[in-house]
Parts: C-alpha cells; structure tokens; sequence
C-alpha cells in the first residue's frame, strides 16, 4: 500500500528541499505537500517535480481548523512533517501575532487533526515537528547547544516555535502521538527568500545596495547547506525515535561580519569586480531588537545515533548558493517584487 505523508510549508526554502528530496527518493509515497502560499511560499521552487505522479499540492492554511480536519479525514496520513510556519526574526518583532497564529495555533490544529484521524491508533503513524535552535536563546562566548539546553527563547519567533514544540511533546505524552522534533541550525542555500541574511546580501551585492549589518556585526550563527538539513529530516523520520528530540548544526561557526567579509571576496570573484568592491557595501545599521549573542549546535546526537554528518562543506555550499542565486535572477526578481518592496523600505528605512 502506498505510504501518505503530509509535508506542509513544502513550497518555502526548506520544504521545497524536502519535498524533492522525499517525491524523488521515495516513489512508493503518496507525497501531499500543504502549503498557504503566503510571501515566503513559491511553487516555482517546485517546477522540476510539479508533475511527478506521487506529488500533490494542497493549497490550504494550517491555521484553519476545519479546513484540516477534512484534508486528514480524506487522505488519513501516515506521517506528517510539519515545516509550515513563519519563520523570520525581523518580522516577528514588527507582527509578532501572525507568528502565534501560524506557528502556535496552526501547529495545534494539526496535532488536533491528527488524533481525531488516527484515534488511538498510532501503528506506523509519526508527527515530525521540524523546529529551530532559537528555543534555546543565546549563548556566551563558549558551549553549545546540547537536546537538554532549557528552553530559553528571545524573540516573538522563537517563543512561538518553542511554544509548537511544547504542544507536541505534550501531545505525544497525553495522548501518545508518536512524534519526534529536530532543532535545526541555520540553514542557506538555494530558494532561501532574500530578507534572511545570505540571499538577501548575494542580491544587494548583485545590486550595489548597501549591507545593513546589524549592531557591531559580532552576532555568531552555526550555518548548514540546506540540502544537509533535508538529508536529516530524511533520517530523523525514518530511524529517529519516538519521542526523541535531535539537534542539527554545521559545525560550522561564524560570526556575522566575518562570514560578510567572506562573502564580498566570493562576489568579487564571480561577478568579476575589483577585489574590495563589495566589502564597500558594508554598512552597520541599527541592531535588531533582543539580538541572540551566539547560536552553536552540538549535533553529535544525530551523528552518533543516526550516523548522519553534513555532506556539503561550507566553501562548496557557498559556492553553489551564490552560483544558485546568479544563476536565477528572475527567481529573485519575482519574488523581490511588490509586497516584499514594501517591507524592505519599511525594515530598513533608518539604516
Ligand atoms: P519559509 O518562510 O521559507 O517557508 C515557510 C513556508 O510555510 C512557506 O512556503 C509558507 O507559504 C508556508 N506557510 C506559512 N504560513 C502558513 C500557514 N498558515 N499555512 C500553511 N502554510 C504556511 O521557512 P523556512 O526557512 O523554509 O523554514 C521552514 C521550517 O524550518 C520552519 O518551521 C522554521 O521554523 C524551521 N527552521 C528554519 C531554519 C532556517 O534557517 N530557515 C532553521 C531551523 C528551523
Ligand atoms: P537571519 O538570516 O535573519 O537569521 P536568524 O535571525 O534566524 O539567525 O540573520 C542571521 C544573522 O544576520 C543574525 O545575527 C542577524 C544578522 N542580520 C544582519 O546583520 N543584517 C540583516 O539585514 C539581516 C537580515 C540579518
């Protein structure tokens, strides 16, 4: 019998990996991908697999109860791996309700469907909450993120993930859904929306617009190619343990201005400019508000007991996400468009 298994938010940066990754691997799956298509959702990054016979698309809204109720009661998933969420720091703090819609109540509608559908019988069924290393807050200058870290979250985004991921442990231990969570690093790479820190640099270096460095640019982030965090939800859903937590980094550690100053080298070389042509774009703005010092994932969990370790070194994923975003111009300009201006005018104004 053909598996069902529900991803939602598959038309985002990361699903859409996700996606590809499971339709392509897995033909025997029935591969529903759940998406609203809200600014952050393109099914243009889905073009090479829109007609693959396993693959279906579901316009629909996490946050409207009803609406999945009746998609779980017609497709009676197997597994579900839930990524549908907003999922931008920035925009957290400017319209923090939208992200406890979404990523609160729209998480709590799944898990509501997925006990009225399943009722009690949990037999090869898995609820997959993809979650973020942001539930732990900030750290000093040293240590690392182990599963056990409290949760200590510092932003409207990051309480909101914490608070999905404290519904799904408590509904696998009240009512036994079976359901593990990873907590991912940050990811970049190919299809990332350009208001996150690499895209949104690759496209103003590109267009000789400044680079908004937030505060003293020291702020330190764990980088993972994307396609290294699909290849681990791959894992984690089919070998992780029920009701187990699994941290994903890179261990990969850099702090912003470097990784910046990294990147203006990179442009230079593939746009041709003079060497110290982008590095004049820098430019320190105003920090972010509640800004997290330092994230660094201690991902030895998922190596030791799944076996799974970045394939991708940071010097290729670099390279092949600037290649990525030449390459794809008008991707960039579609989605730059319209509604985005109007953020990005807003987000920066006093830069
Ligand atoms: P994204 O913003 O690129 O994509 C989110 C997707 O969810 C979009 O396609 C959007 O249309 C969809 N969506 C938003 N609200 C929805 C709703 N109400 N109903 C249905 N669909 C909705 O995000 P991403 O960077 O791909 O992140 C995916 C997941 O991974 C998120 O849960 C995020 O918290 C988590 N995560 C991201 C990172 C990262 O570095 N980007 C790191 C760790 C974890
Ligand atoms: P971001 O890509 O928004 O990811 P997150 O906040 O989830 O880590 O930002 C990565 C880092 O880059 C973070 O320390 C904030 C910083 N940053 C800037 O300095 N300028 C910017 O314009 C953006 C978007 C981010």
């Amino acid at each position: 019998m053909q598996k069902k298994l529900l991803i939602t938010g598959g038309a985002g940066f990361i699903g859409s990996h996700v996606v590809r990754l499971f339709v392509q691997k897995y033909p025997d799956y029935h591969i529903i991908n759940l998406d609203a298509l809200t600014y952050a959702g393109n099914l243009e990054n889905l073009k090479d697999i829109e007609h693959a016979p396993n693959y279906t698309f579901v316009k629909a809204d996490i946050t409207d109860a009803e609406a999945m109720s009746e998609l779980f009661a017609t497709y009676t998933f197997d597994g579900i791996i839930h990524l549908a969420a907003e999922s931008h720091v920035d925009r957290s703090i400017t319209d923090p309700n939208a992200f406890i819609q979404t990523n609160v109540m729209g998480t709590a509608n799944l898990l509501s469907a997925a006990k009225t559908t399943w009722k009690n019988n949990y037999e090869g069924k898995r609820f997959y909450h993809v979650s973020t290393d942001e539930v732990y807050g900030s750290l000093g200058a040293t240590g690392f993120f182990l599963e056990t870290t409290p949760y200590d979250p510092q932003s409207p985004y990051s309480a909101s993930k914490a608070a999905s991921d404290h519904l799904v442990r408590a509904y696998g231990n009240t009512y036994h859904i079976p359901f593990v969570i990873t907590n991912c690093s940050n990811n970049y790479g190919p299809n990332q929306f350009p208001e996150k820190l690499l895209p949104l640099f690759i496209n103003n270096i590109r267009n000789n617009k400044p680079l908004p460095v937030y505060g003293d640019g020291k702020y330190t982030r764990d980088w993972l190619y994307v396609i290294d965090h699909a290849r681990a939800i791959d894992m984690v859903y089919h070998n992780g343990k029920n009701g187990e937590t699994y941290n994903i980094g890179g261990f990969n550690e850099w702090q912003n201005i470097e990784l910046i100053k990294l990147l203006c080298v990179k442009m230079d070389e593939k746009l041709g400019r003079d060497a110290g042509t982008s590095a004049k774009l820098i430019t320190y703005v105003k920090d972010r508000p509640g800004h997290d010092r330092r994230y660094a994932i201690d991902a030895n969990k998922i190596k030791n007991e799944l076996s799974w370790t970045p394939s991708v070194t940071f010097e290729e994923g670099l390279s092949r996400t600037i290649d990525w975003y030449l390459a794809n111009q008008q991707w960039l300009d579609h989605v730059t468009s319209g509604d985005y201006q109007k953020y990005y005018n807003t987000q920066y104004a006093h830069s």
